[in-house]
């Protein structure tokens, strides 16, 4: 149903854009701290943080340090919090093996926050970047990521956090198949209750770029995603993705990045009307926070409105470094 407008001047549209009262009575979208999932990035040792120059404001936390996060997050209000391992070098495989065990640094920080703030959703990332000694998601043969090899790999990783005691799984990975095969795994272990958000609509981006020197990615990686992540020209593709990720089991969606996908982001609510997520990645916080930090632009200002758009834009959460930050705006 279209809205049908009397002519100027029986209708003006400023009238309800006159006071800070109309224009709250009449405000479609609203954002809140229930909205954000903050990833967080984990190291190894005790009482330390690391900044990462690229993303000011963004630190690397030990253990102990990311539980105090943690705790932070929830009381801000913040339901869930997003677990990302740095490995340097040295802890890079070729099999990869350090994916899976329950001792590397992701699966630690998942028990420990647990333990300390049993009421906070832990997020995981599944994927063997920060455990290939090439920086790739799947495993290379020849010079060619391959699939199902990588897949067998990625449900021994999920399956290490379920039993950490993740809350949500996060594939990241874009194999063809993992979903599905992940999900099995969980209904076959005792893991029914465990929720997928794939990152199902993920592009080969180049916003990707401060998170890789995050993880320690930045010098491993070699060549480039695109033979896994999708094309940025593409977006009915996405829909297939997201049609597939949701038939094989997945509870949530994602699109990756964020602000500049805007329109896939709504055309995947109004499609398939399930919850729906946008990652804010680390080029989209570095882009805003070096504006700011120049004076070019007005920190806080851009940080609300750039997460109201995905609001806007039909989604019902967003991944965001901001999240401290702007719950902290929200809650006064
Ligand atoms: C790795 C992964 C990436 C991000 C999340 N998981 C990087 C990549 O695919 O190279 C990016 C997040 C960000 O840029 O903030 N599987």
């Amino acid at each position: 149903m279209k809205p049908t407008l009397a002519p100027f001047p029986a209708s003006r549209l400023r009238r309800t854009r006159q006071s800070a009262a109309l224009r709250s009575l009449v405000s479609q979208n609203s954002l809140s701290p229930s909205d954000f999932i903050w990833p967080i990035f984990v190291m190894e040792g005790q009482d330390d943080e690391t900044p990462i120059a690229s993303m000011p404001g963004v630190t690397r936390k030990t253990v102990d340090r990311a539980v105090i996060a943690a705790k932070e997050a929830h009381a801000l209000g913040i339901p869930a919090i997003c677990i990302f391992p740095y490995t340097g070098m040295e802890a890079r495989t070729e099999d990869c093996a350090l994916a899976w065990s329950p001792e590397n640094i992701s699966n630690k920080a998942i028990r420990a926050i647990k333990d300390a703030v049993p009421d906070i959703a832990i997020m995981t990332d599944i994927a063997l970047d920060p455990y290939n000694f090439n920086g790739h998601d799947g495993f290379v043969e020849n010079g060619q990521i391959v699939n199902d090899r990588t897949v067998e790999a990625l449900v021994k990783m999920a399956l290490a956090q379920a039993n950490a005691g993740a809350d949500i799984l996060g594939p990241s990975d874009m194999m063809d198949g993992r979903i599905g095969a992940i999900r099995s795994a969980l209904e076959s272990h005792n893991h029914q209750n465990v929720t997928i958000l794939s990152y199902s609509a993920k592009y080969a981006s180049a916003f990707y770029g401060p998170f890789r020197d995050a993880v320690g990615a930045s010098s491993a990686l070699t060549g480039d995603k695109k033979t896994y992540q999708m094309d940025p020209a593409n977006s009915d593709e996405a829909l297939r993705l997201i049609a597939r990720d949701l038939s094989e089991g997945a509870d949530m969606v994602m699109v990756k990045p964020g602000m500049p996908y805007l329109d896939i982001c709504r055309q995947v609510k109004d499609n398939f009307g399930v919850p729906t997520f946008a990652y804010q990645v680390s080029g989209e916080y570095a882009m805003l926070q070096a504006a700011a930090q120049n004076g070019w632009l007005d920190g806080d200002a851009v940080m609300m409105e750039s997460l109201m758009c995905f609001k806007r834009a039909g989604c019902d959460g967003v991944l965001t470094y901001f999240a401290p930050a702007a719950a902290k705006l929200l809650n006064g």
